[in-house]
């Protein structure tokens, strides 16, 4: 049987589509699969407002204290890139949450991101009455309508994740967030071990559009020498902010729109602007700089690869199904559950102050 025209017109399409992309160098623009357990709908029944309410409090909050959206975006990414997107960053008592005053490493995550979380989830137990929503869908949910609130994409945000009642460990914390003073091929060698590829770094890197970062987190690019990347007059600027190594002072990831989700964040890049080596090297290396040129050339190519990167660093070892938990409470594990692993505490002795010291975060 003969193709019907419409049949064959689809076909060119088709061909016409992938030759597109083949010549625009692009990341692959298809949706990521959505991961077995997540669904769209997952709380349709049992949660039907869910969305909305984490969109309303999220918006409100960021209209109140812009800060709230990269604090939220922030939390998201290290829950995800730590022993994958379970809330365990939430737990009180674990290396990248907020009891980690114990000891290092100081990860600096903001301290009201967590309080907005806590306040989402009480809004959501008494809208759907007891632990339904996990706080790991909270996050995912929480991050992208900070995105959207500060003038970003929006995205659909698959949805069943369970919570860990494992604390994330320092080892977990040391060998899933790279430091802000990576280059190209090391920052690459993480996110292979959780799929994810330069596309992906280049698109997640743009979260960098908003937020700040403290003086210790770069100040080796301006002590005892200046980091000859660096445009000199952008130098100077943050040698103002960060007199010498080790100011407690912060400042912005992104000096054009600071508080704005656009493609600045690669325009800084391309006039060598960019705060943190990680950042400065995706332009520096040869192999992201066409991404990073592209992505400063046309923010709606940007934002539709941030949504496709976050969709998938968003389904990181998810637990699904019997899994985990539903947390009751987002800083602690549910009454009755065991730990069971290594918990914080005792790998601290074994990790060691040295190595968490040398993260730089
Ligand atoms: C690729 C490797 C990454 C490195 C090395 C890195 C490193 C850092 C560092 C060092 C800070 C500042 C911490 C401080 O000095 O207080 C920071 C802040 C931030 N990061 Fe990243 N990051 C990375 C990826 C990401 C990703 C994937 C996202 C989200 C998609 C993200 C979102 C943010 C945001 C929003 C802030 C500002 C937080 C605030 O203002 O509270 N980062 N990052
Ligand atoms: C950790 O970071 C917080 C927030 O920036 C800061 O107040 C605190 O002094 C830091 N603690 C250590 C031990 O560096
Ligand atoms: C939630 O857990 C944290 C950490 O254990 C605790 O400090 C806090 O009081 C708890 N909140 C509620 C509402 O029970």
């Amino acid at each position: 049987m003969a193709p019907t025209p419409l049949l064959a017109a689809a076909a060119l399409m088709a061909v016409a589509v992938a030759s597109w992309s083949l010549a625009e160098g692009a990341g692959d623009l298809r949706q990521p699969p959505v991961a077995q357990g997540l669904s769209f709908d997952f709380y349709k029944r049992s949660c039907p407002r869910a969305e909305t309410i984490v969109q309303e409090y999220v918006k409100d909050a960021v209209r109140k204290d812009v800060g709230i959206a990269a604090g939220l975006l922030r939390l998201h990414f290290h829950d995800c890139f730590v022993q994958g997107c379970d809330a365990s960053v939430l737990l009180d008592g674990s290396a990248t949450g907020p009891g980690e005053q114990q000891a290092p490493p100081n990860l600096t995550l903001r301290p009201s991101a967590f309080a907005a979380i806590n306040a989402i989830r009480d809004r959501l137990e008494r809208e759907c009455r007891g632990a339904v929503v996990s706080c790991s869908d909270i996050l995912a949910l929480a991050a992208r309508d900070s995105v959207v609130s500060t003038g970003g994409p929006s995205y659909r945000v698959p949805l069943g994740r369970r919570d860990s009642p494992h604390f994330a460990t320092v080892q977990d914390v040391l060998s899933g967030l790279p430091a802000p003073t990576s280059t190209v091929p090391s920052l690459l060698a993480v996110l292979r071990n959780i799929n994810l590829d330069a596309t992906d770094l280049v698109a997640l890197s743009g979260g960098h559009t908003v937020g700040l970062g403290h003086c210790t987190s770069f100040d080796d690019r301006l002590f005892p020498r200046p980091d000859p990347t660096m445009n000199p007059d952008f130098l100077s600027k943050l040698k103002q902010t960060c007199p010498a190594k080790g100011t407690d002072r912060r400042t912005a990831l992104d000096i054009r729109t600071p508080n704005a989700f656009d493609n600045k964040y690669y325009v800084n890049l391309l006039n060598r602007q960019g705060l943190f080596t990680s950042d400065q090297d995706l332009y520096t290396n040869a192999a992201t700089r066409p991404l990073v040129e592209r992505f400063a050339r046309n923010q709606q190519d940007f934002f539709n690869q941030f949504g496709v990167s976050m969709v998938k660093m968003g389904q990181i070892k998810v637990l699904t199904g019997n899994q985990g938990q539903v947390r009751r409470n987002c800083s602690a594990r549910n009454p009755g559950t065991v730990a069971g692993d290594l918990s914080w505490s005792s790998l601290a002795q074994t990790v060691g102050e040295a190595a968490a010291e040398s993260l730089g975060f």
